[in-house]
């Protein structure tokens, strides 16, 4: 209707002021109306011609009606089963509890809590079948590849490759069992490797194969399999047309504390694992890399005890560090940054500091990506209030722009499984940048007023059913 109302506005002004042309002396209104149409002929001649020159990627429609549903605020009011009967092993583990948290209930696998958000194989999500649920993410549920078997890409990150036209995700592959290095140290897998999928579409994915691998035998090697390879992500270098990956190297008590880089000539590997090391000699553990629209890319990290995150560019070829560092959010101990750009300002998104266990994301901003950072508050918007103080049970890891959708993008999250790491899965959620911040926890005598971010809950939802890319390079 409004839009209706609005066009019929649009036809009178036009009307005015064709009548005003004639007035004011156009000459023929038809030479007129002919030559705005070649001038507006050329305009889009000249535009696609570039996009097309240039590769890039485009999508056929507007914004701002394919989003709306997005976000809408979905409620979720779900029943928490009675606590869970701990197991005997467990008590002795941690010793006895008064009042079992829920978390601590969700955390071990037979409870029923943890059945609740863990759902079983029979509900997958599986790109080989079509039906109703094709193109709908569910949060929580296994997710299949194309051949049929569970994705293994934990903690990761999205890379979109113009020369393939197509999306690369890369994640820890943890499809091992999962055991304590020490009575009461953190569960672990050992390191199978970093695992790569390509989609066209983001929710059908082909598995490329394991792209960088754990080392079997060489115990000094960084990735020898009872270290740590963490949070693995890819940017690709236009200077030297190569993919370099970095990830949280560490061994398996954490006291390593370092970035590890790797370098391939294809996004699909193999990757080259190249060396350790702590930047600007500090501890390093949860970490992203983020590529800026000039080419320029940045290293983030939790450190100090993850008491503080770094920020520091990386040089020109990707593989190192320079001597510029910036400390920010400095005693608010958050890791698993996940960092976006929204017209010229910069996002993160941060967790807590709590092991597997999920806890509140907090959204930052920065004028400039060197800080200093502001911290606006909670992102997450519907579902219930245990959900939002938990990130609807996930810890976040990659925030990815759709192409083509301004100020919309997915927001990627892990929704951990510490008793067996393997069946951990993930959490996609539309997150949109807009309005202004309604919470912002760090006042700068109220300037700038910051967008807000907002990561919405929903059971199941799709991205715009005319969302597609295409890349004039390569179609
Ligand atoms: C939280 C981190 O974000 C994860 O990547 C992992 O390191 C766990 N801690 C281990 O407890």
């Amino acid at each position: 209707m409004k839009i209706g109302k609005g066009r019929k506005k649009m036809r009178n002004k036009q009307r005015k002021s064709s009548a005003l042309g004639s007035d004011a002396g156009c000459g023929s209104s038809l030479s007129c109306i002919v030559w705005s149409l070649v001038g507006f002929g050329l305009v889009c001649f000249i535009f696609l011609k570039h996009q097309a020159d240039s590769g890039q990627t485009h999508v056929y429609f507007s914004p701002l009606h394919a989003t709306r549903e997005l976000e809408d605020i979905e409620e979720d009011h779900f029943r928490l089963p009675p606590p869970h009967k701990v197991n005997p092993r467990a008590v002795k583990r941690r010793g006895p509890r008064k009042q079992p948290k829920v978390i601590d209930d969700y955390l071990e696998e037979s409870s029923a809590v943890h059945a609740l958000f863990f759902p079983d194989q029979m509900t997958a999500v599986d790109p080989t079948k079509g039906g109703n649920d094709s193109m709908y993410f569910y949060p929580g549920r296994v997710w299949l590849d194309t051949d049929g078997n569970t994705i293994q890409a934990h903690g990761g990150g999205i890379m979109y490759d113009h020369k393939t036209a197509r999306f690369y995700w890369y994640g820890e592959n943890k499809d091992g069992p999962t055991y304590q290095a020490r009575p009461k140290g953190t569960q672990r897998v050992d390191i199978i490797g970093v695992s790569c999928y390509s989609s066209k579409d983001l929710w059908s994915w082909t598995h490329e194969g394991i792209v960088l691998r754990g080392e079997p035998s060489n115990v000094i090697h960084d990735l020898y399999k009872s270290k740590v390879l963490e949070r693995p992500k890819v940017i690709y270098n236009d200077r030297t047309e190569k993919y370099i990956m970095w990830m949280h190297i560490d061994d398996a008590n954490y006291t390593k504390a370092s970035v590890g880089v790797a370098v391939s000539s294809s996004p699909t590997g193999p990757f080259t694992y190249l060396y350790s090391f702590r930047p600007h000699g500090c501890e390093s553990r949860d970490m992203t890399v983020f590529k800026d629209d000039d080419g320029m890319a940045y290293l983030f990290y939790s450190s100090r005890d993850n008491t503080e995150l770094h920020v520091s560019p990386l040089t020109e070829d990707y593989l190192q560090i320079t001597a510029a560092m910036k400390r920010i959010l400095i005693r608010r101990h958050r890791e698993a940054p996940a960092v976006f750009k929204h017209q010229g300002t910069y996002y993160m998104i941060t967790s807590g500091c709590s092991g597997w266990a999920p806890n509140r994301a907090l959204a930052h901003a920065a004028e400039s990506i060197m800080g200093p950072w502001e911290t606006l508050g909670n992102p997450c918007v519907g579902g219930n209030r245990f959900y939002r103080l938990t990130t609807f049970l996930s810890q976040s890891t990659f925030v990815l722009p759709l192409p083509g959708l301004s100020g919309a993008f997915i927001f990627m999250a892990d929704r951990w499984s510490p008793s067996n790491l393997r069946d951990s899965r993930y959490v996609w959620l539309p997150l949109f940048v807009g309005g202004l911040a309604d919470e912002p926890l760090d006042y700068s005598f109220g300037f700038p007023l910051w967008s807000r971010v907002s990561i919405y809950w929903h059971k199941k939802w799709r991205l715009p059913e005319d969302w597609k890319i295409a890349n004039t390079a390569n179609t």
